[in-house]
């Protein structure tokens, strides 16, 4: 020891004595202020620009849109600005104007004519879904077409599925409504969808929509399960539209409890076995712990979805003047992609795109 001591080079010893080997390669005192200012990146918006790590794009962006009855129909939703109710032949129009602007695709809801207790129109090759869908795909083949499956537009109780039992003891019945959203999904195939979009939260429907959709050769049929989807009380715009408010009880029997993150993440590893292809967690911005984890989790494109009360809460605030609306819509997005999604449902869809140019 002694003679180690002795023989090593005393510049050795000095600097072995204070510094770690990761401190010996960079060494903190003297990297830290004046040698670094950081400010000097963001001197100029071309240098901004340079070194920025979260970039936005109009392919990022998928546009909710909602098909109702009739014809020459734009009916506003009052708590969603620039939202409508659109009959098929506006939704066209719409989808014509969101694919000029290079959108990613579309995600299509439904306001059937007729609601009853077996969601009969959510499965019916001539629902309106259906034929916004086929109408959309004629007009416009290359646009990317999602489609919700859900039972809640098309139930008279407003529920996301078969309600069985009375009174207290009322509730939604997992098994036999997976037929339904599987149905429904095949419909949606059939009339020409890109990608099917369950968002009920029964257990077991990824799996039985893949096994449905590949029992009737739609094997190229995508499924994005809204795996992590909450029971949020940011939904309350989004009911407004598509008349979807349960009569009784709410949802949170079948979707998540807003305090589980682990949770969410057992949700997709599930849906991942049964054969989701994507995976979405909703809502975007009071979730984005999740979709971090979801990114650094999994291997499959994760999406978000800024749901109507994010976009309505923002709305709201803009129309009193008190936030800026490009500014706050813009920085609303990249937040969610920085957390990692790779696309975002969004109702500021036409409007991001359209500053992206
Ligand atoms: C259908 C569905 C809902 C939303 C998307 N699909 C409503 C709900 O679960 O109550 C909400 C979307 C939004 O708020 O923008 N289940």
């Amino acid at each position: 020891m002694l003679i180690s001591l002795v023989s090593t080079p005393s510049w050795v010893r000095f600097v072995t004595a204070r510094f770690t080997p990761t401190q010996l390669r960079y060494n903190r005192e003297r990297m830290a202020f004046p040698t670094h200012r950081k400010r000097r990146l963001r001197v100029s918006e071309s240098m901004r620009r340079l070194v920025r790590e979260t970039q936005l794009e109009p392919a990022d962006f998928v546009l909710p849109l909602f098909a109702c009855p009739g014809e020459g129909v734009r009916k506003a939703i009052s708590s969603m600005p620039g939202n409508f109710q659109l009959s098929v032949d506006e939704l066209v129009k719409e989808c014509e104007g969101a694919h000029a602007l290079g959108i990613g695709g579309v995600i299509l809801f439904g306001i059937p004519d007729t609601k009853d207790d077996q969601a009969s129109e959510n499965y019916d090759e001539n629902g309106i879904v259906q034929r916004a869908v086929r109408a959309v795909k004629q007009a416009l083949p290359n646009l990317l077409v999602m489609t919700d499956v859900c039972n809640c537009e098309y139930t008279s109780h407003g529920h996301c599925g078969k309600v069985i039992g009375e009174g207290a003891n009322a509730d939604v019945d997992n098994d036999s409504t997976l037929e339904w959203l599987a149905d429904a999904a095949l419909t949606h195939a059939r009339a020409g969808a890109d990608i099917v979009a369950p968002s009920d939260m029964m257990d077991g429907r990824v799996g039985a929509i893949r096994q449905k959709l590949d029992a009737h050769g739609f094997q190229k049929v995508a499924i994005l399960a809204y795996a992590a989807k909450f029971a949020s009380g940011f939904y309350g715009p989004f009911r407004e539209a598509a008349e979807s408010t349960p009569a009784f009880g709410d949802r949170r029997t079948y979707q998540m409890d807003p305090a589980n993150g682990r949770e969410a993440m057992h949700e997709m590893e599930l849906d991942l076995e049964e054969g989701a292809d994507m995976l979405m967690v909703k809502p975007a911005m009071p979730y984005l712990d999740l979709v971090r984890q979801a990114r650094d989790r999994f291997p499959v494109p994760i999406g978000a979805y800024q749901v109507s009360g994010e976009f309505s809460m923002i709305m709201a605030a803009v129309e009193r003047g008190w936030l800026d609306y490009e500014r706050i819509m813009m920085e609303s997005l990249t937040s969610i992609r920085r957390a990692g999604a790779d696309f975002i449902l969004t109702y500021f869809a036409r409007d991001a795109s359209r500053i992206l140019g």
